[in-house]
């Protein structure tokens, strides 16, 4: 069994991009992130500070637009439009979720999609669907980029991806597809969740649910990979893999954490370089 080391990569990755920040500085280009941050959500809170510090490692300019809970929808689309006609910004992205009163899909369809380094603009979905460049949501892009540096070609592979969010599982799908697996797709309501996920050479799953695949449900030598983050009731994170027993059957697992957690962030920097060298031209 081999660990799929997301910590180990996302590293190894964040040093090829300060070394391509630098170089866009020789450029006269200094890539810039903007986040915007509605509300008190902790979670939330955490992951904006870690995008936020991984941006200053890598020399990659940042900035967060906080706003308390309360803010308008046209307080935050006119902050939108303002940071889309930002030159000193080339990637914008909107942490999720959004407070109730807030149309989501509404502001998502505001980022100029060429800004859009999370990927969640219908545009880029669209494009990636179509197996078009595009921006791909950061998560399942880190899960392709783990793949990828582990030699494990997915070209007609049976996968199962559990959990269909727009966030992970529907990308997830799309970028199996491009590269020819074959995707099952399952969530809340497939009947028997077991019999797909024991059939798949590839069970990649993103719920939000302890221990929600055991041993029993995947097959010897499976590639499991864990997008599930949890906390126990002792305060320990854990993913939604029995990992301890499933990590005896399978040929490669990630971790939780040090999984696909780092490799989600080390993609938005990638992106956002991306977005950075689409401007330039
Ligand atoms: N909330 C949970 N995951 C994500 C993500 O990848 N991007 C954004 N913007 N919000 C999220």
């Amino acid at each position: 069994m081999t660990i799929l080391d997301g910590k180990k990569l996302s590293d190894k990755i964040k040093t090829q991009i300060k070394h391509e920040t630098q170089l866009l500085k020789q450029q006269g280009i200094t890539p810039g992130l903007a986040v915007i941050l509605v509300g008190e959500d902790e979670a939330s809170k955490v992951y904006v500070g870690m995008k936020e510090k991984a941006c200053q490692a890598s020399g990659i300019y940042s900035k967060v637009y906080k706003f308390p809970q309360t803010i308008s929808q046209d307080e935050l689309l006119n902050t939108i439009n303002q940071i889309n006609n930002d030159d000193t910004i080339d990637g914008l992205l909107v942490q999720l979720p959004l407070p109730p009163h807030i149309n989501t899909t509404e502001i998502l369809q505001a980022i100029d999609p060429s800004k859009d380094v999370d990927g969640f603009h219908p545009y880029n979905v669209g494009r990636l669907v179509a197996g078009l460049d595009s921006f791909a949501p950061c998560t399942p892009l880190g899960v392709m980029e783990l793949f990828k540096e582990y030699g494990i070609d997915v070209k007609g592979q049976d996968a199962c991806v559990v959990g269909a969010s727009n966030i992970v599982g529907k990308p997830m799908q799309a970028l199996l597809l491009n590269e020819f697996a074959t995707v099952d797709i399952c969530h809340i309501y497939t009947k028997n969740l077991a019999e797909h996920t024991k059939r798949a050479d590839i069970v990649i799953v993103g719920v939000g649910k302890i221990n929600l695949i055991t041993a029993d449900m995947v097959k010897d030598g499976a590639i499991v990979v864990d997008i599930g983050i949890n906390k126990t009731k002792d305060g320990k994170l854990v993913g939604d893999v029995d990992f301890k027993n499933v990590s005896k059957k399978a040929s490669f697992i990630t971790p939780v954490p040090g999984g696909v957690g780092p490799m989600t962030i080390a993609m938005l920097l990638k992106n956002t370089i991306k977005a950075a060298k689409l401007h330039l031209k």
